[in-house]
C-alpha cells in the first residue's frame, strides 16, 4: 500500500480544478463534499449507505469526540475508523471553531482555549499541541491545524490580531504534528474580508509548509456576495499544487460558485441537518416536506433522482412520516440529500474534466430558476 499522500490535478477549466487526493485509506475525488459525522456518526445514516451516496471521506470533530466519549477511549478501542465502522479517509476539524460556537464559558489566551463542556460543565484546555494529540489518537487521516475562526464582522485590528494568533498556532500545530507518513496536516488561512491580510496569512502558512490549505473564517454571516468576493482572490494566494478546502460551506449554489473560484473540498451540515428538519435539497432548490401541498402527492421528490428515497417513496409518504415524527423521515431525507450533494459534485467533476463548467453552471441555475412545480 502506498503510504504517501499525493494530490494530482487531472484537468482545469478556468480557475476550477478536478483531480484526486490519494491517501492510504482511499482516493478522494475532487472537488469533494465531505458529509459531517460530528459525533462518530453521520446522523440517521449507516456508514455503508453514506458510502453508497458516493462519499469518499467524512468529517469528524475533535471538540465533540474529546468530550464524549473521549479521544483516549476511542484510541484504546482501535481508533475512530474502527469505532464508527468507516474504513475510508476521515478529516477532523481541530476544535477551536466548535469551542467558540458551542460554549459560553471559555477563555482564549496565547496558550489556547479553556472552556467548560456544553454537556456536563467539566473544564477542558485545548491547545494546538493537545488538538494534534487528540487528532492523532482518533487516527484522523487529514488533521486540521488549531486556529481561531475570526468572527464577522471584525475591524482590521481585530482581524489582524486574530490572524496573527492563528498563524502562531499554525506553527505550533506543525511542530506538534511532526512527521507522520500517510497522514496529512492542513493549514487554515484567516484574514477576514481583507485581501492583504489573507495574502499575509497564506504566505505565513506556505513558509511553515502544509499538505493542504483551508480557507477559514468564511460562511460566518458575511453572505454569499462578500464570500465570493473573498474567494475571487483567496484561493489563488494558496499553492496551486495542493488541495484547497473551504470550511463549513455550504448551500449548493455556494459550492458551485466556490468550485468556479478554485476550491477543491467542502464540508457542511446542511444536507444532513436539513434532512432531519424535513427539508429536501434538490436540483430545483429546497423543498419543505412539512408543507400540506405534499399531502396527496404520489410523485417522488425528484423524478430524475436515482436515490433509494426517490425510487421507493412518494412526497405524500415523506410528508406523513415527517409530520408523524417517525425516525424513517430523517433517514430517507438525509439519504436523498447526501445523494444529491454527491451527484452535484460528480456533475462538477465531469464538467471540469470536459471543460464544460460554464454550461453546467448555467444549466444548474436555469433548473433552480424554474423551481419545484
Ligand atoms: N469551520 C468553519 N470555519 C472554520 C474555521 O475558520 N476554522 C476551523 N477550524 N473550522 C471552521
Ligand atoms: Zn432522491
Amino acid at each position: 500500500m502506498d503510504q504517501k499522500i499525493s494530490f494530482d490535478i487531472a484537468k482545469t477549466d478556468g480557475r476550477a480544478r478536478t483531480g484526486v487526493l490519494k491517501t492510504p485509506k482511499g482516493d478522494i475525488r475532487t472537488p469533494a463534499f465531505m458529509p459531517v459525522g460530528t459525533a462518530a456518526t453521520v446522523k440517521a445514516m449507516m456508514p455503508e449507505n453514506v458510502r453508497a451516496t458516493g462519499a469518499d471521506i467524512l468529517l469528524g470533530n475533535t471538540y465533540h469526540l474529546m468530550l464524549r466519549p473521549g479521544a483516549e477511549r476511542i484510541h484504546n478501542l482501535g481508533g475512530l475508523h474502527r469505532f464508527m465502522n468507516w474504513d475510508r479517509p476521515i478529516l477532523t476539524d481541530s476544535g477551536g471553531y466548535q469551542v467558540m460556537s458551542l460554549t459560553d464559558l471559555r477563555k482564549l489566551t496565547e496558550e489556547g482555549v479553556k472552556f467548560k463542556s456544553h454537556i456536563d460543565g467539566a473544564e477542558y484546555n485545548l491547545t494546538p499541541e493537545r488538538s494534534m494529540e487528540i487528532q492523532r489518537l482518533l487516527g484522523s487521516d487529514i488533521v486540521m491545524s488549531f486556529d481561531e475562526c475570526t468572527p464577522f464582522p471584525a475591524t482590521e485590528k481585530q482581524a489582524k490580531d486574530s490572524m496573527d494568533l492563528s498563524m502562531r498556532w499554525a506553527q505550533r500545530s506543525r511542530d506538534a504534528f511532526g512527521d507522520r507518513p500517510g497522514y496529512a496536516l492542513f493549514g487554515i488561512q484567516q484574514g477576514s474580508t481583507f485581501k492583504e491580510m489573507r495574502a499575509e496569512s497564506a504566505d505565513k502558512l506556505m513558509n511553515i509548509g502544509f499538505d493542504g490549505y483551508a480557507v477559514g473564517g468564511l460562511a460566518v454571516g458575511e453572505g454569499q456576495e462578500l464570500m465570493f468576493e473573498v474567494l475571487d482572490y483567496a484561493p489563488e494566494q494558496l499553492p496551486k499544487d495542493k488541495p484547497r478546502y473551504l470550511m463549513g460551506v455550504g448551500k449548493p449554489d455556494d459550492i458551485v460558485g466556490a468550485v468556479q473560484r478554485g476550491i477543491d473540498m467542502f464540508d457542511c451540515v446542511l444536507p444532513s441537518r436539513s434532512g432531519r428538519t424535513g427539508q429536501a435539497q434538490t436540483r430545483m432548490g429546497a423543498i419543505n416536506l412539512r408543507n400540506a401541498r405534499h399531502r396527496d402527492d404520489p410523485r417522488p421528490l425528484d423524478e430524475n433522482c436515482t436515490c433509494p428515497t426517490c425510487q421507493n417513496y412518494s412526497r405524500a409518504y415523506l410528508h406523513h412520516v415527517h409530520r408523524a415524527g417517525e425516525i424513517i423521515s430523517s433517514m430517507l431525507l438525509t439519504w436523498h440529500n447526501l445523494h444529491y450533494y454527491q451527484e452535484l459534485m460528480q456533475g462538477l467533476r465531469d464538467a471540469i474534466a470536459a471543460e464544460q463548467l460554464d454550461a453546467f453552471v448555467a444549466n444548474f441555475h436555469a433548473i433552480r430558476a424554474v423551481g419545484d412545480i
